[in-house]
């Protein structure tokens, strides 16, 4: 395994997110909450680069006792969004939120003298 260098971790703050070219393809590292994650850019559902995707919280519906729709809220549960059709992805461990028997490929990062590596 070789460790390809990402950005100084200043350099990227929360929210932030870096592309990054490997011999296994590209890897979309983010910054969340001060924790680095790392997933294949490769969409699972025809392969689009689902990291490059907007930050979303995820969207609830709400739903009262009586079962009647009562409209939609965020929850405290970041994802990014596939550009090309809109798959999302949780940030924190790269399920599909539509379907979690599916997610992206994790990869592992460290973090040394300030400096973050993927390691790929
Ligand atoms: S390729 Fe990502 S949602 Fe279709």
């Amino acid at each position: 395994m070789a460790e390809i260098f990402v950005a100084k971790a200043s350099d990227m703050q929360d929210g932030e997110r870096r592309i990054v070219r490997t011999p296994k393809g590209e890897v979309g590292i983010f910054n969340y909450k001060g924790a680095f994650h790392a997933y294949a850019n490769t969409c699972v559902h025809s392969g689009g680069p689902a990291c490059e995707g907007v930050l979303v919280n995820k969207v609830l519906d709400i739903i009262a006792e009586d079962r009647t729709y009562q409209g939609q809220t965020f929850a405290d549960e970041m994802h990014f969004v596939c550009p090309w059709h809109g798959y999302e992805y949780n940030i924190e461990t790269g399920v599909c939120a539509g379907d979690p028997k599916l997610r992206l490929k994790k990869f592992e990062t460290v973090v040394r003298s300030g400096d973050v590596y993927l390691v790929a």
